[in-house]
């Protein structure tokens, strides 16, 4: 309920608010484990929730007291998304209100609560949803809860699939799923092997440096390789993207001068100067926010990496010097929802348009610090088209002397894979493959695989050559 009411007063960010929460109830492992589960749950299902809250009760939402409707949530999600028992389910969530609100409110819960458990969550969707004839992305977007544009949105950037509504499903599906916890092993630092084996984690499918922890596996903050600094915390997809960039082939030799234009909080940078620093490049790494910068400095301390507080737009750069780029553009997001529990329903479609010429700027200007022949990689956390697509044709019209580059050739492939590549590239990259290559300076283009990690997981692959 704290974290609830933190999110709806304070417009907290859930994943900054939670730890602070459990550290203070000293809630650890299981007990921390399960408060997670339902806070995070209850934020992400919150489309879902509310449409049956409303349809079990006569009063408004907009006229229930905000704490009230937080614990009809809670309770909701418990008896919906759960294998709590119900009566527990209901009996803790009227507790929880007659101490807060009184004993009419807790009634009021009582009585909501009983009627949202007559029904599990399929019942309920097949009572309220759309019909997925008549509209099949309201019908996944209510299934999953999320609101209709960002579901419009992946089905957009699907495209003419084979099967649109399967492939739409399992896209809304991975982006409210529990994300799993994955490091990255620093490379010269320590192996993947030796990460998992002293942390109990798995060596993860793709990433040669990637290692999955086990779920519930508590505060990472605690494990000895991160706070050693042998191991930071980090998607497989974010290393599968540095990796790409770091491979994609040069026209004429990697002279080792690498760029990270958005580089903030630093996970990228990391990476990136590991791997440069092995032949004995560089790094540049650029962030505006001092705070980021900052991170970026402490992140990357002892590699060779100069972090430079600028707007990447006007960065105090060299034209025509760099053979690796890396735009990690802001962005909105949608991608990686289920790494930030409330995001989906704070988003609006208006913030599209307000990203899109920063990623232009910040694409156009990744182009200028790129030597011909180098590489430039745009990676977005969005499938939204207008961030992916729409950028890189915009950007490409003014330099008809770029070449578009086939991301799909630097990322690792499999069946599984390839399901999860459509969920998270936007239909223009399928078409990518025609692109001839020669021209320079070259232009790989990569869209976010954040999934791929977890819809991927039954086709290990662990040798460098895989990317
Ligand atoms: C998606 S994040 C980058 C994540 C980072 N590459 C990592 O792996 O940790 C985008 C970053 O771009 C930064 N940013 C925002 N406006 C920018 C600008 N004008 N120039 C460069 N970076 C910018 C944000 O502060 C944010 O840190």
């Amino acid at each position: 309920m704290e974290l609830l009411t933190a999110v709806r007063t304070r417009d907290a960010y859930a994943n900054l608010a939670l730890p602070a929460i459990l550290r203070r109830h000293r809630l650890r492992d299981r007990d921390a484990a399960l408060a997670t589960e339902l806070g995070y749950g209850t934020l992400r299902a919150q489309g879902l929730l509310d449409a049956v809250i409303d349809e079990c009760t006569d009063r408004p939402l907009a006229r229930v007291e905000h704490a009230v409707l937080d614990a009809l949530r809670l309770g909701a999600y418990q008896l919906l998304r759960t294998r709590i028992p119900p009566h527990a389910a209901v009996a803790t969530t009227v507790e929880l209100v007659r101490a807060e609100a009184g004993s009419r409110a807790g009634g009021f819960v009582n009585a909501v609560l009983r009627r949202v458990g007559e029904r599990d969550e399929q019942a309920w969707v097949a009572a309220l949803a759309p019909s997925s004839d008549e509209d099949p992305v309201g019908r996944a977007a209510f299934a999953h809860s999320h609101p209709r544009w960002i579901a419009q949105a992946f089905a957009d950037a699907l495209g003419r699939s084979p099967d649109p509504a399967a492939e739409l499903d399992a896209a809304l599906a991975a982006d409210d799923a529990r994300p799993a916890v994955h490091l990255l092993a620093r490379p010269g630092e320590i192996t993947a092997a030796e990460l998992a084996l002293v942390t109990g984690g798995a060596e993860a499918p793709y990433s040669p440096y990637g290692v999955h922890l086990p779920s519930g596996g508590g505060d990472v903050g605690e494990i000895d390789a991160v706070g050693e600094g042998l191991a930071i915390v980090q998607d497989e997809g974010s290393q599968l993207v540095a990796l790409a960039l770091s491979r994609a082939a040069l026209v004429g030799e990697d002279g080792g001068r690498w760029l990270d234009l958005c580089s903030g909080p630093g996970g990228k940078s990391v990476l990136l100067g590991g791997l440069v620093a092995i032949d004995g490049g560089t790094l540049d790494a650029v962030e505006p926010s001092e705070h980021r910068a900052g991170m970026v400095r402490r992140a990357t301390d002892g590699l060779p990496v100069t972090v430079h507080q600028a707007d990447g737009r006007e960065a105090p750069l060299p034209d025509a010097s760099f053979d690796r780029v890396l735009v990690d553009a802001p962005c909105t997001g949608l991608g990686a929802l289920r790494r930030r529990p409330e995001a989906r329903w704070r988003r609006q479609p208006s913030d599209v348009a307000g990203l899109t010429g920063l990623q232009r700027g910040l694409l156009t200007a990744a182009l200028r610090h790129v030597r011909p022949g180098g590489v430039v990689a745009y990676v977005t956390c969005s499938p939204h088209l207008s961030e992916t697509a729409g950028v890189l044709s915009a950007v490409r019209r003014k330099h008809p002397d770029v070449e578009q580059l086939d991301a799909r050739e630097y990322l690792p492939a499999g069946p599984t894979l390839a399901t999860a590549h459509r969920a998270a590239v936007a239909a223009p990259a399928r078409h990518r493959r025609d692109v001839p290559r020669a021209a320079a300076p070259g232009f790989l283009t990569v869209d976010h695989p954040r999934r791929y990690s977890r819809s991927a997981s039954r086709n290990r692959r662990t040798s460098d050559s895989s990317l």
